[in-house]
């Protein structure tokens, strides 16, 4: 039984090692990648602009906005390359058996 505030979004076997998919959980668009076989989950919306960053590209850690080229660690939601220079909030994650659980963003 998923927590309190944890919503189904995704089953794992559906996103291999180095993919992304952008989900909407209580009208917050969230990105979820697979890094490594682990599932990580931030904010899908850039800090610089208004672009989904689900719409760009994951390389490793690394997720590159698709407008301006702004990139961000993918785990912890920090800027890493220009023009981004905000950082985006990391949402809670559980995995229940084959389930992505997204829960509220960590203060
Ligand atoms: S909107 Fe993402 S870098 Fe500008």
């Amino acid at each position: 039984m998923a927590d309190p505030g944890f919503v189904k979004v995704a089953q794992v076997s559906d996103l291999r090692p180095g993919e992304m998919i952008g989900v909407e959980v209580s009208d917050q668009q969230v990105l979820v990648s697979n890094i490594d076989g682990t599932i990580h989950a931030i904010d899908d919306m850039c800090s610089h602009a208004y672009a989904c960053l689900s719409d760009g590209e994951l390389r490793g850690k690394e997720v590159e906005c698709p407008l301006h080229g702004g990139a961000f660690n993918a785990i912890t939601g920090e800027p890493i390359a220009p023009p981004a220079n905000t950082s985006v909030r990391v949402f809670q994650v559980q995995i229940e058996g084959d389930d992505i659980l997204i829960g509220p963003p960590n203060s």
